[in-house]
């Protein structure tokens, strides 16, 4: 049987804070991955802030893609596609990507497939793990988002549950700032709760009343808020190591609960992790042996795939490509595109 010809695409991902390009082979094999973080030029400012993360998407963007196709060892000619992120995130950041793309699938007659950022989060699971496919259910967790979706088919979601305030990433940056951590919380927070107590201090796990699937952090946030604010009032002082641990742990069992659940319910038998909360250490533990337990195969992306990288955008791309979606040349940046949407 003669073999079909392999399809490959340059994928382009800016956001937010990172970036990226990377070349991938039939959706699967990612022959490069190249990612340029600005992080520690936000630290300085203990946050991300937009201007800046465009003008530097801009100044690092054609190295970025340039050493991606130099790693993969393809040149322009040889792509089958380009796909870009262009929603949801930053719009400045996004429209770098967004042009970019544009005018290298204008250049080089190649068609352009616009991705959904947090479309390529889930997809990033497919990249290790050869046997998954559709269906299964994600949790995604990521700064801006937290959803619980039904993967019923490449590209096709259903939403099951997502928050009502807070996303768990934005809980982990707003309380490791709290503490005195500073940006990026997530990363500072899963390291110093390895050295504090998870039972410490017994901070709230929210559960909304008619909505089994759906989550709320502003509570538990405003919980660690108060008990730093009691701490100071009384002279005591905080152990910041306790204080991770109790609030990592009442987000890893809110997360980990309702996905098992929702796993049960709607008759999953594959559970995966994704988003830049995917790469939490507790997060990842917790999931392995609550899946375990109920008989559930779990999968999670390497924390290198589960932060923001383009390599995720180009698997996405991939199954978008295969479905015959083309995006036109007048695709614009969408900072608020919802998920399932185009
Ligand atoms: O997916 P991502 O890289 O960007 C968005 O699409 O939002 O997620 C970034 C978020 C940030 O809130 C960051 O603090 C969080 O992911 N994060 C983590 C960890 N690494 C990144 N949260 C908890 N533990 C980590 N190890
Ligand atoms: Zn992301």
């Amino acid at each position: 049987m003669e073999n079909e010809k392999d399809i490959l695409i340059l994928a382009v991902e800016s956001s937010c804070d990172e970036t990226a390009a990377a070349v991938v082979k039939n959706g699967r094999t990612v022959l490069s991955n190249v990612i340029s973080s600005q992080i520690a030029l936000h630290t300085l400012y203990g946050g991300v802030v937009p201007e800046i993360a465009s003008r530097k998407h801009i100044e690092k963007i054609n190295q970025v893609i340039g050493e991606a196709l130099f790693q993969a060892g393809v040149g322009l000619a040889d792509l089958d596609a380009v796909g870009v992120t262009y929603g949801p995130g930053l719009v400045g950041a996004l429209l770098v990507g967004v042009a970019e793309a544009k005018a290298i699938a204008y250049a080089a007659k190649k068609p352009l497939i616009g991705v959904h950022h947090i479309e390529g989060h889930v997809s990033a699971n497919f990249i290790e793990n050869p046997e998954l496919c559709p269906p299964f259910l994600c949790l995604i967790v990521s700064g801006g988002h937290t959803h619980l979706v039904l993967v019923k088919d490449y590209g096709v979601y259903e939403v099951i549950g997502r928050t009502h305030d807070d996303a768990a990433g934005e809980a982990y940056d707003k309380v490791a700032r709290a503490i005195g951590l500073g940006y990026p919380g997530g990363p500072k927070i899963d390291a110093l709760a390895k050295e504090g107590n998870p039972e410490a201090v017994a901070f709230p796990r929210a559960h909304i009343e008619g909505a089994p699937f759906d989550f709320s952090f502003s509570g538990l946030k405003s919980a660690v808020l108060n008990y730093l604010n009691t701490c100071e009032m009384k002279g005591e002082e905080v152990n910041r190591a306790d204080v991770a641990a109790s609030f990592q742990q009442a987000v890893v069992d809110v997360l980990t609960e309702r996905a098992v659940t929702a796993a049960k319910e709607y008759r999953m038998e594959r559970v995966a992790l994704a988003g830049g909360v995917a790469s939490n250490s507790a997060l990842r533990a917790a999931m392995e042996s609550a899946c375990k337990r109920h008989g559930l195969k779990f999968y999670r992306p390497s924390p290198i795939f589960c932060t923001d990288n383009a390599a995720m955008i180009g698997v996405a791309a991939y199954y978008e490509y295969k479905k015959g979606v083309r995006s036109g040349l007048d695709l614009n940046a969408v900072p608020n595109l919802k998920i399932g949407e185009r």
